[in-house]
């Protein structure tokens, strides 16, 4: 998705926006481009493709100044092109806007401002606001602003530069994320944290409908109809570093070593010294928890995956039926939903469009949400009644890992705290639970030494046209995530079947060679699942089977086994997913895939 960043103060702004947005990459991009005001100019660049090109470009042509706007964009509106890409400026070049974010209103905007004579240069909807700037300005670009922002619809984030005021940096946000940069005489706005992060760690959040002045000495945050807003300074507490490579050759592949340590900072807090579920941030209380009917869990791709496991928790041990679904589909059928309705969003980035919309659907029909998330002062931590968050740290990958196994603990301690309020677990039980959470960490450690191993199966399949994934119960729903994981980064054609359904149609796939990825690591569908193996077997499949270590007999029917260390059905997945992690990253290097930037893929879909 779009990334924004802007800066005033007394440095070379150019070399500050490129550095930004580097950081801002994995959000996902097709085109780039800054500009900077000097000597009552504005001068910019932009380009289609990767920043590089950006950075050639100014190599040979080095904009001055100390006060601009970058952003990179991630097409929604026109095709990837120099014309598309932001910042984009009123006719004249006298104003230049980066917006992040869909106006949804731009098409009759772009009528009224053409029959006023205006001639559009891009196909994009951002380009009516510098449009409409240039109409309705006064002179004062703060006043300018408010009335521009309060002819649109939709959502934006902005980046607002003006050569006759080249003392001040706008910045507007509704529905898009934006956050503000407290320096020391140098002020700074972005889409997201590790874009500002090696230079302050003073950070403002603005809201929906905020807006900021920024100065290079003075920041001043109003309502975007002018009224005065006084927010507190959030300071960021975890490293430039975390959201570096920090020595690993992706970030996808230091982000599935950090599992064990996100993991536990994820659980810590919830769990108190006797060992019993407490947490403080969900505060539903008993009564609540006896009256919820239903539960809806809605998300989208890993995030939704992780949701399939926690319903299968929650039917279990808080004897609650938990409704799933995918975000984008949610809201388009009849959901019932009603005061008794507990609705759980999982959002590793919390900006997802669909999860949103699906969120504010609920409350507007009177259900509690509850949200997972990974990053604080999201949007959807900010809309829900209820935040759980993971405590995953800066998730730069497009393929998401820890985020994944954050949800799934998430998600376990989640069931049983409701089942324990609700009286449907006894405390025994929930303490045994609670435990081998507590021992997961460890064990995705011993998940991690299987490198080698992944290796080689690697170099078995990465040559296939299609790879199957095969499981049973929550071993299906794990199939889903390792299959998506695998298609995303390795664009290797990719299908998770429940095993049972395979003779209903897709075992006609199935040839000499084919690579099936067989989980199996449910006790009580483990016979199950060996039927299925064998099936696939038969036709010649390659099979690579993950099974709990108690399970040796497994070798003499699959072609490579992946053993987990023995722990509870319901927590399986996420032992279980590190070798399907890891042979996704493994296949696709095998391919020269981009692997942290999967063509095609943003990190935070922030539209529909
Ligand atoms: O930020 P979210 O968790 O809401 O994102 C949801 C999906 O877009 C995300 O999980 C996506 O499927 C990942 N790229 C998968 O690795």
């Amino acid at each position: 998705m779009c990334g924004i960043v802007g800066y005033i103060g007394n440095k070379d702004a150019t070399n500050i926006l490129i550095e930004g947005l580097e950081k801002l990459e994995y959000r996902g991009y097709d085109s780039a481009g800054i500009a900077v005001v000097n000597n009552h100019k504005i001068n910019f660049a932009k380009h289609k493709g990767r920043l590089s090109i950006l950075r050639d470009s100014l190599e040979k042509n080095n904009l001055e100044g100390n006060v601009g706007i970058g952003h990179t964009r991630w097409a929604t509106h026109g095709e990837p092109s120099d014309l598309n890409s932001h910042p984009h400026l009123n006719p004249g070049n006298a104003l230049a806007v980066v917006h992040n974010g869909i106006i949804e209103n731009y098409l009759i905007l772009k009528e009224e401002l053409i029959e006023k004579g205006y001639e559009f240069v891009s196909d994009t909807d951002t380009e009516v606001i510098p449009y409409l700037l240039d109409y309705y300005y006064n002179g004062n670009l703060l006043e300018t602003v408010q009335t521009v922002v309060s002819k649109l619809e939709g959502s934006y984030a902005l980046g607002i530069i003006d050569k006759n005021n080249p003392d001040i940096l706008i910045a507007v946000r509704k529905d898009s994320p934006l956050i503000i940069g407290a320096g020391e005489g140098e002020n700074f706005i972005a889409s997201d944290i590790p874009a500002i992060l090696s230079r302050t760690r003073k950070v403002y959040l603005l809201e929906n409908d905020e807006m900021a002045v920024l100065k290079k000495d003075s920041i001043e945050i109003m309502k975007t109809d002018g009224t005065k807003v006084d927010k507190e300074i959030y300071n960021v507490d975890w490293d430039v570093e975390a959201a570096e490579k920090g020595g690993y050759d992706h970030f996808m592949l230091k982000e599935m070593h950090e599992q064990p340590k996100a993991i536990k900072d994820t659980i810590s807090p919830r769990i108190d010294k006797n060992g019993k579920v407490n947490i403080k941030e969900f505060s539903l209380n008993e009564e609540y928890m006896k009256n919820i009917n239903k539960v809806y869990m809605v998300a989208c791709g890993t995030a939704y995956h992780a949701g399939l496991v926690g319903k299968a928790l929650i039917e279990k041990y808080a004897k609650i039926p938990v409704i799933t679904d995918v975000a984008s589909e949610f809201r388009y059928g009849n959901p019932f939903i009603d005061k008794n309705t507990l609705m759980i969003v999982v959002s590793q980035s919390g900006e997802t469009a669909d999860t949103l919309a699906a969120l504010r659907l609920a409350k507007e029909k009177k259900a509690k949400v509850l949200a997972i998330t990974n990053v604080v002062g999201s949007t959807v931590s900010r809309e829900a009644d209820y935040v759980f968050y993971t405590w995953a740290g800066p998730e730069i990958a497009v393929a998401s890992t820890k985020a994944y196994t954050t949800q799934l603990v998430s998600l376990a301690l989640i069931s049983m705290d409701i089942a324990i309020k609700r009286g449907t677990t006894e405390g025994t039980i929930a303490k045994g639970i609670v435990e081998e959470i507590r021992e997961l960490s460890e064990k995705i450690n011993v998940m991690l030494k299987y490198i080698d191993e992944i290796k080689n199966m690697a170099d078995n399949i990465y040559k296939s046209e299609d790879i199957f994934f095969i499981g049973r119960g929550l071993d299906y729903y794990l199939a889903m995530e390792g299959s998506l994981k695998l298609k995303e980064i390795s664009y290797i054609h990719s299908e998770a079947m429940a095993a049972g359904e395979l003779k209903h149609g897709t075992l006609a796939l199935i040839d000499r060679g084919t690579p099936v990825i067989a989980i199996a690591t449910q006790d009580k569908l483990y016979d199950k699942m060996l039927s299925n193996i064998k099936e696939v077997k038969a036709r010649g499949a390659f099979v690579i089977g993950v099974v709990k270590e108690s399970n040796k007999e497994i070798e003499k029917i699959v072609d490579k086994v992946v053993y987990i260390p023995e722990v509870k059905d319901e927590l399986s997945p996420t032992l279980a997913v590190v070798p399907l992690q890891l042979l996704a990253y493994y296949v696709a290097l095998k391919r020269n895939c981009d692997i942290d930037k999967p063509r095609n893929l943003a990190k935070s879909v922030t539209v529909e």
